[in-house]
């Protein structure tokens, strides 16, 4: 199986899960507004749970309910990130963001009950025993809060009201919470749900996270919206450091592929059996979206 087929094939797999956990839910518009945001994208974070998992002798069957969180996790700061109050985009994923389609209260609910719905799924017995679904709770609330990406977005946040550019090292701070923590915790639940040992799953994830948002960088300045499914050209309208605007478009694609190359063999230790991780990599800094 190709690396796009796989990717395509758990992508299905999460949203089948993700339809199971909203079909308990109300029949409330802050429901449909969150089925809204979780539609479509490209499902990469779930996908290194379920990947990672696999490469360590976990069924895919057996992680989904931690891939389908991570994704409610991700689709909540997706949601938050676009308010007005934040980065005010109007269009997500193709469409209409969600506070453009449902009104900013029922967009900053939705946020909050795909966060928690996020736990709610980390609590599937399916997951394992007690301690490991205890591990994958404490570890994506650390990677998603005041030391993880809400610690980013803040970063973020404050740099642009102060309009202060960052400096490379400072940006590379601020992505390690704002795209890397959940991107880590994302390999690592692999290696959570297996017992078995996390550091290299980290570190490959660590270089991986930051190749991807050095990949968005890029993108908001070569991308298209058509393509990106997302507005374009934002971060340098709004006078942004990026990697770009610190790095230059060559030095920014430079230092993403030689980060692919790191997060490549960093998995060598698990020979063939890591091949769609390592093409993970890969994929995330030849992505067009
Ligand atoms: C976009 O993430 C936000 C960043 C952290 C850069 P993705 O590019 O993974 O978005 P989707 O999930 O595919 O829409
Ligand atoms: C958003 O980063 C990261 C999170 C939502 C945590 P960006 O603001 O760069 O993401 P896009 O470009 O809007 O997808
Ligand atoms: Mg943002
Ligand atoms: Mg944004
Ligand atoms: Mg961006």
């Amino acid at each position: 199986m190709s690396f796009p087929e796989r990717l395509a094939e758990d992508a299905q797999r999460i949203a089948l899960r993700l339809d199971e956990a909203l079909a308990t839910l109300p029949d409330q518009p802050v429901v449909h507004a969150m089925r809204y945001a979780l539609r479509g994208g490209k499902r990469l974070r779930g996908f290194l749970v379920l990947e990672s998992a696999r490469m360590l002798g976990v069924a895919a069957e057996r992680a989904v309910s931690a891939a389908a969180a991570v994704e409610c996790l991700h689709a909540y700061s997706l949601v938050h990130d676009d308010l007005p109050c934040m980065d005010d985009d109007d269009l997500r994923r193709g469409q209409p963001t969600v506070h453009v389609k449902w009104g900013e209260a029922t967009a900053v609910l939705a946020g909050d009950a795909l966060q928690t719905l996020a736990f709610e799924l980390l609590a599937d017995p399916a997951l394992g025993g007690a301690e490991a679904r205890i591990a994958l709770v404490a570890g994506l609330a650390r990677a998603s809060g005041a030391q993880g990406m809400v610690l980013g977005q803040a970063l973020d946040i404050a740099a642009e009201t102060a309009g202060r550019k960052l400096t490379l090292e400072e940006i590379t701070a601020l992505q390690a919470g704002k795209t890397g923590a959940l991107i880590r915790f994302s390999a690592e639940a692999g290696a959570i749900l297996a017992g078995a040992e996390r550091a290299p799953l980290r570190a490959y994830a660590e270089a991986l996270g930051l190749a991807f948002q050095i990949a968005d960088d890029i993108l908001d300045v070569t991308g298209t919206a058509e393509a990106a499914g997302k507005r374009v050209g934002k971060d340098a309208a709004a006078g942004k450091a990026t990697f770009v605007s610190l790095l230059g478009l060559e030095g920014a694609r430079a230092q993403a592929a030689a980060l692919v190359k790191q997060a490549e063999s960093l998995l060598e230790p698990y020979g063939e059996a890591a091949r769609y991780l390592i093409a993970a990599a890969r994929f995330s800094i030849s992505r067009d979206s």
